[in-house]
């Protein structure tokens, strides 16, 4: 398998995303995210874990069939009944793959499987062996892999491959990781696979690591990076989309990597999460963040005035950032507030729009601006039809 420097994009958005607080999903809601995740360009979309819910299920069957030449990932436990639900959810689909995982770590080993090293290699390999009996594309990852014997965890790769796996992910489960450790790890296994398997990293972001993480990996030969959108995951997330591809965009001198991603669409995709979720990302977030492109200080903003890149690494326009930032304040027109809305997903009447800017008025004169959620807030109590509309 030649492999360049093309590192493929697998979004689990849908998956270790929605599976943290705050963040679930109806199926509509995952079809209108992925409609989006689809447009971006991400070359694996995990769309759940078929086993979980039957909502999850129908979720994976479903995106699979609206998005057919995008790789669809459901997630299975190594054993039967995971694989086989798994597999009768991705029945119909073009480009099925199926995602098993097993912890290798020895804490999780003692304390959650109660199972030996050889038991746990076993198992590993029946998984990998039934999921290829049902579909081509098997991807196995060895759950808390960071923590795990580096020699274990050579043995269990190059048996996971031959007994089928395309892909071995190693992932950071709980965040434990620094990146020169990590890519040692990454660089160790990946010669010891060869050309057999694509490697892939999977990085939680308990100690704030999880980009540098997947960057220290992709240097050390792994080329699938699996990350979500606004970096929501499982307790502190996981490595955020939108911060690995554009660290390897601005710094291709010194990340020369390539992916399938339209940037320009990053910044639509993270404000369509933010309203089907609870919560949008800190304001001074990267990339997407509400402050991302605002300047105050003034010798900032006078450094901008004279040349944007005194201050600024990224066109805002390059990952659909709009220019000029529009403050929704108590001094904003009818026009401002329809426009954020429409970016919003709603699609209101001029009686609803009327009454959500008499109600938008009123807030704006007791606050120094409005969010984005604010305003969405505003349409869930005041035109829940809009919202209704908006998930379908
Ligand atoms: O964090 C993790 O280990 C996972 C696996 C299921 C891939 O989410
Ligand atoms: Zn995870």
């Amino acid at each position: 398998m030649s492999q360049g420097n093309r590192v493929y994009i697998f979004d689990t958005t849908l998956r270790d995303g929605e599976q943290s607080p705050g963040c679930s999903m109806t199926v509509a809601e995952k079809l209108r995210m992925a409609h989006k995740l689809a447009e971006l360009g991400v070359d694996i979309l995990e769309a759940g874990f078929p086993i979980a819910s039957d909502g999850d299920f129908e979720a994976v069957g479903e995106v699979a069939r609206e998005f057919p030449w995008i790789q669809v990932a459901a997630l299975a436990r190594a054993n039967t009944l995971d694989i086989e639900r798994a597999a009768k959810s991705l029945e119909k689909a073009k480009r099925p793959r199926i995602h098993t995982f097993i912890a290798t770590s020895d804490i999780h080993l003692k304390y959650k499987l109660k199972k030996s090293r050889q038991q746990v290699l076993e198992e590993a390999v029946s998984a990998v062996q039934l999921a290829r009996r049902h579909v081509e594309d098997v991807e196995f990852s060895a759950e808390d892999a960071t923590r795990t014997d580096w020699d274990y965890l050579e043995d269990v790769c190059r048996a996971v491959v031959e007994a089928g796996a395309r892909t071995v992910n190693l992932p950071d489960t709980v965040g434990f990781s620094v990146p020169a450790e990590y890519g040692e790890l990454i660089g160790r296994m990946v010669k010891a696979l060869g050309d057999k398997a694509i490697l892939s990293v999977h990085c939680h972001d308990d100690l704030g690591l999880a980009v540098a993480n997947s960057i220290a990996a992709v240097q050390a030969g792994a080329r699938q990076v699996e990350c979500t959108i606004n970096g929501i995951g499982e307790r502190a997330g996981n490595c955020s989309l939108e911060e690995f591809v554009m660290a390897t965009r601005v710094r291709q001198d010194r990340l020369p990597f390539t992916n399938g991603i339209h940037t320009e669409h990053l910044y639509a995709c993270s404000q369509l999460l933010s309203s089907i979720i609870t919560f949008g990302p800190q304001p001074n977030k990267a990339i997407v963040g509400e402050n991302a492109f605002a300047h105050e200080a003034g010798i900032h903003q006078d450094g901008y005035l004279k040349e944007r890149t005194t201050y600024e690494i990224i066109d805002p326009k390059s990952v659909g950032v709009p220019k000029t930032k529009l403050v929704l304040g108590k001094h904003s027109g009818r026009h401002a507030l329809k426009d954020r809305l429409q970016d919003l997903g709603f699609d209101l009447n001029k009686e609803e729009l009327d009454l959500i800017y008499q109600k938008f008025t009123e807030m704006a004169d007791r606050k120094k601006g409005v969010r984005n959620d604010e305003i969405a807030d505003l349409v869930r109590v005041h035109v829940p039809r809009a919202v209704t509309v908006a998930v379908k």
